[in-house]
């Protein structure tokens, strides 16, 4: 595997492959791999010729009281999995040349980033966006692969590559879980071994709510209020949202729509704040 730190390299290695008529499969990350990564990464080695992955913690996707400084990070740990992988490029900028001086090109996608995690970051999307955006260009992928952990951002990025006419297929793929339900993260290296055992109760609220839906009861109070209870009853104290929306607008719904329905949630355990979510 080799390292390149530099855009114009990366571009240049990108450019060779396509003349060679290669197909290039793309994974962006923050780093601090876990398997939720590695699926995507997988997914790519198997549809592509070549797969080049990114890590890269975007400042400008963070607002100045999240955990920027203290995000997770190692870079040798990171190195060694992908390796394993077979992973054949991994593109690992400095934030001083993804972000240079007089750098002020935004990327924003104006509706759908108003709600859910939307309205908790405000600022978020703007920054995952146009690094995406910025990644897109430097790596010039045929196929880019997204986790559906991140249910808002995918659905964004789907909007993004639509409406600018982006020629990257977006590849969704499903979350990658704990044998007890937890979804990985790279943020569950924050929780505290008590955290660690209430942290399931976002798994267990969108199992309720499975349960529920299953058995025919599609009205979306009587769910929340059930989810609700599930949290609750893991004595934690502060839920920030939990949604049911169309999977397309991320519009609220009173009634779950089969096929084209979207619950999600971000809850606070302790001070980590964790998000998960369910495709119906
Ligand atoms: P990061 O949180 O490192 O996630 C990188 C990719 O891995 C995202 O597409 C995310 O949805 C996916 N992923 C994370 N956990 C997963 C899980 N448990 N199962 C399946 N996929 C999972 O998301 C970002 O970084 C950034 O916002 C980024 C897109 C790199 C832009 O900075």
């Amino acid at each position: 595997m080799r390292i390149i730190y530099e855009q114009k390299e990366m571009q240049g290695i990108a450019d060779k492959y396509r003349n060679w008529d290669k197909t290039i499969g793309f994974v962006a990350t923050m780093g601090y791999l876990h398997e939720g990564h590695l699926s995507l990464i997988r997914e790519a080695k198997k549809d592509n010729d070549v797969v080049f992955v990114s890590i890269f913690v975007n400042p400008t996707q963070f607002s100045p009281d999240e955990d920027l400084d203290k995000y997770p990070r190692d870079f040798k740990r990171d190195e060694e999995m992908l390796k394993k992988e077979g992973v054949d490029f991994l593109f690992y900028p400095t934030v001083e040349t993804m972000y240079p001086k007089n750098f002020q090109t935004y990327i924003n996608v104006e509706e759908l980033t108003k709600v859910l995690e939307g309205q908790s970051r405000p600022t978020h999307f703007r920054g995952v966006t146009t690094i995406v955006a910025k990644l897109f260009n430097i790596t010039k992928p045929h196929k880019a692969y997204f986790g559906q952990k991140d249910a808002q951002q995918l659905i964004v990025i789907k909007r993004m590559v639509e409406d600018l006419n982006i020629d990257i297929e977006i590849v969704g793929m499903p979350i990658v879980r704990e044998n007890d339900g937890l979804a990985m993260s790279s943020r569950n290296k924050y929780l505290s071994d008590k955290e660690r055992e209430q942290a399931v109760c976002l798994h267990q609220a969108l199992e309720k709510a499975k349960e529920m839906i299953d058995a025919g009861n599609y009205d979306v109070q009587k769910i929340k209020q059930e989810m609700e209870k599930v949290i609750y009853n893991y004595s934690i104290p502060k839920i920030d949202y939990i949604s049911i929306s169309n999977l397309t607008t991320l519009q609220e719904l009173s009634q779950v729509e089969p096929s084209n329905t979207l619950i999600s949630m971000a809850v606070f355990i302790g001070k980590t704040r964790l998000i998960d979510n369910l495709w119906i």
